[in-house]
């Protein structure tokens, strides 16, 4: 019998947060003991609001939803809703969650789940900004040890920045929560803009899902033709990438990607590079390895796998 591998989603929806969620909770070979949100795409005030509609939207109403750092460690919030809209699941019909959050905060569930779990039993999947893992490892350094892995959305390398020229979004809003994960020395996979550029939501990608059959494919359709206006117009390209999917299709099929395990550094200080993704791609300092940095996928079994999970929700 395979065991389920129990993971936190930690996200800041985002429609691509959104896909992401509904393939995880889809998905039998995963346990999702929790979606934690941080203010990221939108305020929180949204992004809590939003994972609760996903998680009512996927059926599965028995996964807790709680809320947690409304800003960045010390900087102020950056948003994003010139891509994701006013509400952040722009696309989709309007609706007010019934199911409630949790009263306890993200960072206090993220570390009483690891505290009350085996060490190395849990993985983190942060689909936005650090800072509820961030917070979580300052608040009780004690998890840091026990946590399996992150396997986490962001950064960018030969694909470069898409919020300014050298940042991707989840790292540039608080790069110093950035700084701590990937020192942390916890086992980090990270599925950055190199690979996620490669998964683009074509028009016959998104008309297959559309033509699942169940209101979930129809609202999937929904959020991908709102999301993929803007990166189309920026790139030129035949589809938006599909960022945060790729971190669940990695943890349930990791053959789809390759990558290599090299050192990246989280640029704090300048005005200019905030929140680079600075990775010694070729070896060149005598900086150590500190993740497996993704530079590939085979974007077919990546949709056939993502169409494959939203046909088994209601
Ligand atoms: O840069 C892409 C990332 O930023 C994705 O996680 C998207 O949802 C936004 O959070
Ligand atoms: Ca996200």
């Amino acid at each position: 019998m395979n065991i389920k591998r129990k993971i936190i989603i930690d996200t800041d929806p985002g429609q691509d947060d959104a896909v992401a969620i509904l393939m995880a909770l889809a998905s039998t070979e995963l346990e999702v003991l929790g979606i934690t949100a941080v203010a990221g795409n939108v305020p929180l005030n949204l992004t809590e609001k939003n994972s609760c509609i996903v998680v009512e939207l996927s059926g599965r109403t028995d996964v807790p939803v709680f809320s947690g750092c409304s800003t960045p460690l010390v900087r102020n919030l950056v948003t994003a809703e010139e891509v994701h809209g006013k509400t952040g699941l722009d696309g989709m019909k309007p609706v007010e969650p019934s199911i409630p959050l949790e009263e306890k905060h993200a960072t206090d569930f993220i570390i009483e789940t690891l505290l009350a779990n085996n060490p190395g039993t849990i993985t983190l999947c942060p689909l936005g900004p650090l800072t509820n893992i961030a917070q979580a490892m300052i608040q009780a350094p004690e998890i840091i040890k026990r946590i399996q892995e992150i396997v986490l959305m962001g950064g960018a390398y030969f694909e470069v920045g898409n919020v300014t020229p050298a940042a991707e979004f989840n790292i540039y809003v608080d790069p110093e929560a950035a700084e701590k994960v990937f020192s942390s020395g916890v086992p980090i996979t990270v599925l950055p803009l190199d690979v996620t550029h490669q998964v683009l939501t074509t028009e016959t990608r998104v008309d297959i899902v559309r033509n699942i059959g169940n209101k979930v494919g129809q609202e999937v359709a929904n959020l991908m033709t709102f999301f993929e206006r803007f990166d189309k117009e920026k790139y030129g390209l035949d589809g938006a990438p599909l960022h945060d999917p790729c971190v669940i299709a990695y943890l349930l099929e990791p053959e789809i990607f390759d990558g290599r395990y090299v050192n990246v550094e989280i640029e704090t200080q300048s005005k200019l590079t905030r929140g680079m993704t600075v990775v010694d791609w070729w070896g060149v300092t005598d900086r150590e390895p500190n993740c497996l940095f993704v530079g590939k996928a085979d974007s077919t079994r990546f949709f056939e796998l993502l169409t494959e999970k939203l046909r088994l929700l209601p």
